[in-house]
Parts: structure tokens; sequence; C-alpha cells
């Protein structure tokens, strides 16, 4: 038996521990009883210790998660949250017993439908009070919208808007010391949702991390429907495997990964990158397997070009050059894309036999046309935001392969005309990086380790880590210069095989040398 001065030590750790757990415990599950708010309805609330591989079994199953592992403990209050007679959203907060007088929304993705737990998960983990909601539905179909207004009007501002609303009262209500600051983190239609923030409600946010914007909304659905007249279905002569796309793909590369200084398989500014297709067509007895027919190269041409309007207005800029790996088997697959056909049918169109083969210019037209509240989102005077004090961190991955990295830059470009001011001073409360071999929101050939989710995570230094330059930016006035992203050696977690620092816009990634091009400090922005 061991003596007892061995023990105790361990007993009072213990009780310690246990007391202090067990007062947040009762603190969260006592907390129901104090939530009194119009419209709110309270489904739970319950402790989550650290460490907890959380069952999500109520979660749609087209959300696709049904777990969620939970690094720190947390109150998690869950509720339904009517937004008008004819909609609701579902909402949850989660509290992070160690607090950093932070409170933060996340977003969504797609046309969901879907309360990313994933981002819930990493930003209490990083001591943010944070909300996230359903968006005003469940599951990722855009078949909840049909003749349903009020649901569409939540995807379209309200959802995040109320969750925020709801949100702060609750985290005031919560933690005697209120928060201090106010954040957003969202990455896609959660990019299009923190830019909507910033439009609409300008003292939602003191900073927004907004990635791969799905702004110019209509448009992008448009876009990305206009995919399916170009290539055909898998028979066609215009279509291209996979395969067929990798012989594409290693031409634009041949043609333009030099452009940089670094031939490294990433391409730092594919606006620079305007490859001739041509030259892979097939000579007389090549092995078609290492070129294209025609018909093809035409595919690759068009595909790389920006998408015009009945009367010839630009309505979506290119895809960028570097992502057709990427982007072969979701937008180039031969079939019609599932948000864009789901867009026309259930809003659009009010027909749900609506066939997005028959996809055409004219159809591009009536869309806009409607903008149902804004949607859009593309409004480019952001003085309201600026006057209140924001700052925006827009990032973009410069292989996305579902929003075109070019749209980011076509907005910065608006709102520069609109209001007046050249990137300098822009850059006092908009700052936009390109994320060069980074796909849609994370993943690609590069350096895509950014911080901006538990699947890029590399640290939380400022320098590594974009939501937590956010914060030093809103709470030290040290605004970002780069964005360090680290290269994986294989999926997130994993060894980092080296860091490349990313470039404020305009400015581009140019390889100086000396040494090897994971060296970050041979890269200058330029
Ligand atoms: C969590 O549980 C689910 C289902 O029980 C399982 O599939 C998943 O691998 C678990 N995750 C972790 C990180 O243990
Ligand atoms: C969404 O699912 C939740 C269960 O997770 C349910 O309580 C809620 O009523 C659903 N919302 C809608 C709009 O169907
Ligand atoms: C709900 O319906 C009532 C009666 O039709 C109406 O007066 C009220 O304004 C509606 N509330 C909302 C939030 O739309
Ligand atoms: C051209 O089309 C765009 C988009 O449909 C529309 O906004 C614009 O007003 C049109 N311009 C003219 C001159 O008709
Ligand atoms: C640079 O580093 C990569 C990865 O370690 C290596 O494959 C490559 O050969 C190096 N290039 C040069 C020029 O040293």
């Amino acid at each position: 038996m061991a003596p007892l001065h061995f023990l105790l030590p361990i007993l009072s750790l213990g009780s310690t521990a246990f007391a202090r757990h067990d007062a947040f415990q009762a603190k969260c599950t006592s907390f129901v009883d104090t939530i009194n708010l119009p419209n709110v309805h309270v489904n739970f609330a319950s402790y989550i210790p650290g460490g907890t591989n959380l069952s999500l079994a109520d979660n749609p199953p087209s959300c696709n998660t049904a777990s969620q592992s939970v690094s720190a403990d947390i109150c998690r209050i869950a509720m339904a949250v009517k937004t008008s007679n004819s909609s609701e959203i579902t909402l949850e907060a989660w509290f992070p017993r160690e607090y950093t007088g932070r409170f933060l929304s996340t977003g969504n993705g797609g046309l969901s439908g879907c309360i990313q737990y994933y981002d819930l998960a990493y930003t209490s983990g990083l001591g943010f009070a944070t909300v996230g909601a359903n968006n005003g539905h469940n599951g990722t179909s855009g078949e909840p919208f049909y003749q349903h207004p009020e649901v569409l009007e939540d995807f379209a501002y309200r959802s995040i808007h109320t969750g925020v609303l709801i949100g702060k009262k609750l985290t005031k209500q919560f933690y005697e010391e209120g928060f201090d600051k106010s954040y957003y983190l969202g990455c896609s239609t959660g990019g299009r949702q923190g830019f909507k923030s910033i439009q609409k409600y300008p003292n939602d946010f003191d900073g927004v991390v907004a990635g791969a914007p799905a702004f110019n909304f209509i448009n992008l659905l448009s876009w990305s429907a206009h995919f399916y007249p170009i290539t055909g279905s898998p028979t066609s002569d215009s279509y291209l495997s996979p395969a067929m796309w990798k012989v594409a793909h290693e031409e634009i590369l041949r043609q333009c990964d030099g452009i940089d200084g670094a031939r490294d398989g990433i391409i730092e500014d594919p606006s620079l990158c305007n490859p001739v297709v041509e030259t892979i067509i097939c000579k007389p007895g090549m092995p078609s397997t290492t070129c294209l027919s025609g018909a093809q190269a035409k595919t690759v041409r068009e595909v790389l070009s920006p998408l015009y309007g009945v009367n010839g207005t630009l309505l979506y800029p290119r895809m960028q050059p570097g992502s057709e790996l990427l982007a072969a088997p979701i937008m180039y697959n031969g079939q019609p894309f599932a948000y864009s056909q789901d867009w026309f049918r259930y809003v659009v169109y009010n027909d749900p036999n609506w066939d997005g083969t028959q996809f055409n210019v004219h159809d591009t037209a009536v869309s806009l046309k409607q903008n149902p509240y804004n949607i859009q989102t593309w409004d480019a005077d952001l003085s309201s935001f600026q006057n209140a004090g924001g700052k925006v961190l827009t990032y973009h991955g410069l292989q996305d392969q579902l929003i075109s990295s070019e749209n980011s830059k076509l907005y910065y470009a608006r709102v520069a005309e609109a209001m007046d001011m050249p990137p300098a001073q822009l850059d006092d409360f908009y700052r936009f990086f390109q994320i060069s071999g980074m796909g849609h929101c994370g993943g690609g050939d590069g350096a895509y380790g950014i911080g901006n989710g538990l699947e890029t995570y590399s640290g939380k230094s400022p320098e590594s880590n974009v939501l937590m330059a956010m914060v030093q930016w809103v709470e030290k006035g040290i605004a970002p210069e780069t964005v360090r992203g680290a290269k994986f050696a294989n999926s997130a977690g994993s060894s980092v095989q080296y860091s490349r620092q990313h470039c404020r816009y305009p400015r581009r990634n140019v390889f100086k040398g000396p040494g090897n091009y994971t060296d970050e400090a041979a890269w200058q922005c330029v």
C-alpha cells in the first residue's frame, strides 16, 4: 500500500479539478432556466468535457457529420429560433470554460442547411464563445427553398444575423464579464455570409475572416451551371475524363509554373497565366492518352474563359488555371452541378423538373433579375463597416475548384472604385490574401495550412493563423502583412514540409532565391 503522503496530492488535485469542473458544469445545466428570449426555444444544454467524441445523431444525414471531437470543456446549448411565422433556425452556442472574452459566429457552406460543428469545435477550442446555425433549413439540398421565401430569406442573410443577436445576448448572460470583441469565421457560403454582414450589418463584427466568398452569388450559380453545356456528358466529344484533365493540367503547368520563378507545381499568380491549349492537340500517331482532340482543347479553352451575359456584360470571371485536377471530378464531371440545378429548380423557376442539362445564357438573365433578398452580396461601398471600425481579412485559394479566385479580385477592384481608394488605403480595413496551392477552403498542392479551420490548422501564432491574425489586428492594431501557410506532408496535422508567406493583394509572390522554393525567405512579395 502506498504511503498516505503520496496519495494526498493526487487526491487534492483531483478534488480541485472536480470542484472547478463541477461549478462550470452546474452553471451550464442551470443556465437553461435563465434563458427567456422572444422566439427562442431551448432544446437542451449539456456540459461536454474536452476529449469527448460527441455524437450528433440528430444531424441531417446529408450533412455527413455524425460525430465531432471536442477538445475543450464547453457548455453546449441547442435552440430553435423562430425567424418568421413559417421559418426557424436551429442554433447552437458553445461556451468554453477557458474563455478569452471573444464572441464568434461561424458560417455555412453550399446551399446548406448544416451547422458546421467542426468550426464550433475549432473556435470554442481557441477560447471563443461560439455560435453556429443551420441557415434556416436542414441538409444540403436547395429543395426547402421551394415555395418557402422565408426559408430563402434565412439563407440569404437572416440566419447569421439572428444567431449573432441571440448569441451576443447569451454570451453576456453566461459570462459575468460579457465579451470585448466580436468575430466571424467562414468560408465559401460562409465567406459570402461574412461579406453580407459587412454590407448589411456593419456593427455585427469587429473582425471578419471571410474565405473564398460565394458572393456575386447569383452569377456564381450560373457560372457553375455553365460547365455542363461546355463539357457535355461523358459520352460527348467535348468531354475530358479526369485523366485527360491531368494532361491539360500538366500542359498548363508547363506554360505557367515557371512565371513566378520556381517550378514547384504551384502557380503563384494565375492572372499571369494565359495558356495556349492548342499545343496539346494530338499529332498523327500520338497515343490519345497523352494529348487532346480539338473538341477537348476547345472545352479547356472555354472553361478557362469568363461567363458573359446575353448583352455581353461580364457576369463571372474565368476559372483560374491550375485548379484542373481538383475541378475535374466535381465541375467538369459531365453532370449538371447540383447546387446550380437546385437553385434554378427551387428558386428561379419553381419547377422541380427543370433540367440542368438545358441551361443556357438566357437563364442567367432571368436569375440575376430576381436576386431575392439581395443574395448577390455584391455591394461595393463598405464605408459603413469601415466607419464602424471593422476589419476584414479575406483569402482565396488559387486552386479553388468551386469558386474562382478571380471573382475575389473583381470584388476588390469594385470596392476600390466605389470607395475611391487605392490598395494602400483599403489596407486600413480590408486585406485580401491570395493563397497559392490551396483548393476550396482547404486542400490543394501547396502551403494551404493557414488556420481557417481544423483541417488547415498549423498552430495559433498570428503569423500562421488567419483567425488569430484578425484577433491581433482588432485588439492590438497590428495588421497582417502576409499569411503564412503550411505545406503538409499528407493531410492537415501531418508534418510540415515547408512554409510559404502568401502576399497581400495586389502584391504577388516571386521566387528570388537563393536556395530552394521550400525556403520561405527565398520568396518576395512584389
Ligand atoms: C467518434 O465516433 C464515431 C462513431 O461512433 C467514429 O466513427 C469516429 O471515428 C470517432 N472519432 C474519433 C476521433 O474517435
Ligand atoms: C432541423 O433538424 C432539427 C433536429 O436536428 C429539428 O429540431 C428542426 O426542427 C429541423 N428544422 C427544420 C427547419 O426542419
Ligand atoms: C405572423 O403572423 C401574424 C398574423 O398573420 C402577423 O400579424 C405577424 O406579423 C407575423 N409575424 C411575422 C414575424 O411575420
Ligand atoms: C445587360 O445585362 C445585365 C445582366 O443581365 C444587366 O444588369 C444590364 O442592365 C444589361 N445592360 C443593358 C445595357 O441592357
Ligand atoms: C527542393 O526541395 C524539394 C523538396 O524537398 C526537392 O524535391 C527538390 O529537388 C529541391 N530542389 C532543388 C533545386 O534543390
